[in-house]
């Protein structure tokens, strides 16, 4: 007997359903923490000076609008959702991360923040790292109500992370204004050991939570951002203080990076060089279809890189041919650069191994 149509139909839906099922499974939890370059809206739902929800922020997002991300468009964490085929995270202070939203993962970065608790002190009511991570253990409480303990242990250490940190302590902290409290406390290179020694602890918190895959970004060339070269450039060159802070942290936060994933025994913590990746377009800027790497697209002043990007300000007409948005943030053409070499690039960008690597080994992992 020949199965009757709505039998098909019924076998068809089912198939379609458990498929869609299957592929939901598949799509892993994406966390966001950090500063600026990561955060995606927060700061919007907060009485702080630290925010970008104003024109022309966002004038090649999809919607056209101004979102709380620091970039013409898509920033890091935007790009690296749409890598790996899931859905944009939602900020977690946003009212519509709610129900199976949850699912799809949060985004706890707040701009502003630094791994020092005292980082961005002249910006109030930010989300500093502890608090963060509160957010993380509030949002395991709400997922766990949903689809109970089990599901979201699982849902956790099959997630992915993505952590930005670093940059604020030292340009809004240890350099903020001369004679700064923690700069007459530390010289440069014991400032550096202090804030690596608190970074790992922040790490390890979250290891200890139940993350397992962690994207850790270093800084990029700090004293090359259009911003210090307004203060302290008179030929383009870039600030060497700054630069020398970056190159100290850098290698050492790889090292801090190594030696936790010794201690615990797993590839948990993934080196970004991100510092390579802007010195790529900073020292050849064609190459990558830049027309300067030297002035932002948005600003005011020498380099466009006094203040903030504003109503305003100084636009130019094609972000794509810009390295630099705004005084500090990447433009999203930048931002895929750097996506780009966090999913395939070799070990001079990301170390151990690259994304794409480390997806491929965890679904063979999870389909065992
Ligand atoms: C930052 O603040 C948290 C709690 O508010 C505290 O537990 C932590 O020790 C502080 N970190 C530093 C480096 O002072
Ligand atoms: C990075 O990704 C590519 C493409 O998946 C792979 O072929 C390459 O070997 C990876 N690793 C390194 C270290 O280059």
């Amino acid at each position: 007997m020949a199965p009757s149509k709505s039998l098909c139909l019924f076998w068809f839906s089912l198939f379609t359903i458990l498929r869609n099922v299957a592929l939901e499974a598949d799509a892993r939890a994406f966390f966001v923490f950090g500063d600026s370059l990561v955060d995606n809206g927060n700061n919007n739902y907060l009485a702080t000076t630290a925010r970008a929800d104003n024109v022309p922020y966002g004038i090649d997002y999809p919607t056209g609008r101004p979102t709380g991300r620091f970039s013409n468009g898509f920033n890091i964490p935007d790009l690296i959702s749409q890598a790996i085929g899931s859905e944009a995270t939602l900020p977690y202070l946003s009212p519509m991360l709610t129900g199976q939203k949850l699912l799809v993962g949060a985004n706890f970065a707040s701009a502003g923040v630094g791994i020092l608790n005292d980082t961005g002190a002249q910006f109030i009511n930010i989300i500093r790292m502890p608090g963060q991570i509160a957010y993380l253990e509030q949002y395991i409480q709400r997922v766990s109500q949903l689809i109970g303990q089990q599901e979201t242990d699982r849902l956790i250490s099959q997630s992915l992370t993505l952590m930005t940190l670093g940059g604020n302590d030292f340009v809004n902290n240890y350099y903020l204004v001369p004679f700064s409290a923690r700069s007459r406390q530390f010289a440069l290179t014991d400032y550096v050991v202090y804030i690596i020694t608190e970074y790992r602890k922040i790490l390890m918190r979250l290891h200890e939570i139940g993350l397992r895959r962690v994207l850790v970004t270093g800084t990029g060339p700090l004293g090359c951002v259009p911003a210090e070269l307004a203060q302290h450039s008179s030929n383009g060159e870039c600030s060497e203080q700054l630069q020398r802070a970056a190159g100290l942290f850098n290698p050492q936060l790889q090292t801090m990076l190594d030696s936790l994933n010794r201690e615990i025994g797993s590839h948990t913590f993934i080196g970004v060089n991100i510092r390579q990746t802007n010195l790529d377009f900073i020292s050849d800027p064609a190459r990558y279809g830049f027309v300067t790497s030297k002035i932002a697209c948005c600003g005011q002043g020498p380099y466009n890189g006094i203040g903030q990007c504003t109503p305003q300000s100084n636009l130019c007409p094609n972000r794509d041919i810009y390295a630099f948005w705004d005084p500090f943030h990447p433009s999203e053409k930048a931002n895929r650069l750097i996506v780009q070499q966090i999913m395939i690039g070799s070990t001079d960008y990301i170390s151990p191994m690259n994304l794409s690597t480390i997806m491929a080994l965890d679904a063979a992992q999870i389909n065992v």
